[in-house]
């Protein structure tokens, strides 16, 4: 079987890292991989790093898109990721969560009748403004194969008339199947990798990057004003370059608690995980990163997909509202239960042999 990867943004390159090493450990599978890099995250630090770092195979071709406005960049995408599904021919397009490179590979794909393997598949936030919303709606619906991480993604698919109906694969015939999160496949891996590192200790992980805040200036103000007003806790603060072009045009500063680093690699991100008391952000997968570290989280959002986390009472949602971000500090608690809610670590396996049968 010939798969094509394509992924583009951090977090997919994080999520690629175990299905590609678990492909490279099984040759007997003999599946052959092709990794398209979008190019739609580009920095050291946002990019390169994490192929260095995780044993990722260096992407077959990069398409260099940069960074530019939705339409430009998913058009530009398109174009290219479609001469090369032409020339490369695959048996099936693999993409991952829901970025504008996850829809530009799902749609060039569909176009052409190559089946698509979304990864992440089935999450919702029920906010169409967000542009991961649209994406991720988009390519389930393209999609042949749908690889869920929880049941709740299962049963958002069948609200939407997308169920698993046997017959030939295709977009009309789909496999809806629960896999478990890649990202806990990942975390579990990665975490055992010792790298040398001071961390300090007694600080809250805070990251903010998602353009509901970023893109709001009142909203964007209100977070930086309840951080700035928690100045009894230390945070420490990976800066994502959309965040930071966004506080300097506005000319938003934090206070000396808050300590604002470049964004860091994956597992120096895991040892900041693993070592601070509580989680404050916006991010996805931080937001069950620090439940895999049982870490208590607080998410700057008014919804999340990953409702789990917040009925069994490990995640918060404050939105951006300065004072219920505020309490929720105020309030942090470990709960007593650690239920095992994404899996039990062997999701890429079981995606493999999902596409084996049925391609
Ligand atoms: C994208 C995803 C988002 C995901 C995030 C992961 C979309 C629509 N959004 O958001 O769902 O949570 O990735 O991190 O696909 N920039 C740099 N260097 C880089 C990359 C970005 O400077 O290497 C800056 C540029 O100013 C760019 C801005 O960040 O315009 C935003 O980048 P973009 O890829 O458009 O969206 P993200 O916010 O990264
Ligand atoms: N991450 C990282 N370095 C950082 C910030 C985040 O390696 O400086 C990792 C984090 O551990 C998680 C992933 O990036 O695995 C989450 O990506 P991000 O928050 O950018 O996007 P989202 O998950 O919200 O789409």
């Amino acid at each position: 079987m010939h798969i094509l990867t394509i992924i583009g943004a951090r977090p997919q390159f994080i999520k690629a890292a175990v299905l590609s090493r678990y492909i490279r450990n099984n040759p007997q599978l003999d599946v052959k991989e092709t990794i398209i890099h979008t190019g739609q995250h580009y920095d050291q630090n946002m990019s390169d790093i994490f192929f260095t770092e995780m044993d990722i195979p260096q992407p077959d071709y990069n398409l260099h898109i940069g960074s530019g406005s939705h339409g430009k960049m998913t058009g530009l995408m398109l174009e290219k990721i479609e001469a090369l599904l032409l020339e490369l021919k695959p048996d099936a397009v693999l993409v991952y969560g829901d970025t504008n490179s996850t829809l530009a590979g799902a749609l060039a794909a569909s176009k052409l009748h190559i089946p698509v393997a979304h990864v992440e598949a089935g999450l919702r936030s029920y906010m169409m403004v967000m542009p991961e919303e649209q994406n991720r709606r988009l390519t389930d619906h393209l999609s042949t194969w749908l690889f869920c991480p929880t049941d709740t993604a299962i049963d958002n698919l069948k609200k939407e008339g997308i169920i698993s109906t046997g017959g030939l694969p295709s977009a009309d015939n789909k496999t809806v199947c629960k896999t478990g999160d890649i990202m806990y496949d990942a975390s579990l891996y990665y975490r055992q990798k010792n790298i040398p590192l001071q961390i300090p200790s007694n600080f809250i992980l805070l990251t903010i990057h998602r353009a509901e805040n970023t893109d709001d200036p009142v909203r964007l103000k209100s977070i930086v004003n309840a951080v700035n007003s928690l100045s009894e806790s230390k945070f420490i603060f990976p800066v994502h370059p959309r965040t930071k072009k966004i506080l300097t045009e506005h000319g938003l500063d934090f206070g000396k608690h808050v300590t604002l680093i470049d964004p860091v690699g994956y597992l120096e991100m895991l040892k900041y995980e693993e070592a601070c008391v509580a989680v404050l952000t916006d991010s996805g997968g931080v937001q069950k990163e620090a439940f895999f570290f049982q870490k208590p989280c607080i998410t700057m959002r008014d919804t999340t997909e990953w409702v789990e986390l917040v009925s069994s009472g490990w995640n918060t949602l404050t939105g951006a509202d300065t004072g219920k971000i505020i309490s929720a500090i105020g309030n942090i608690h470990t709960p007593e239960n650690y239920p095992q809610l994404y899996g039990d670590g062997h999701t890429a396996e079981k995606i493999m042999k999902v596409l084996l049968c049925q391609y």
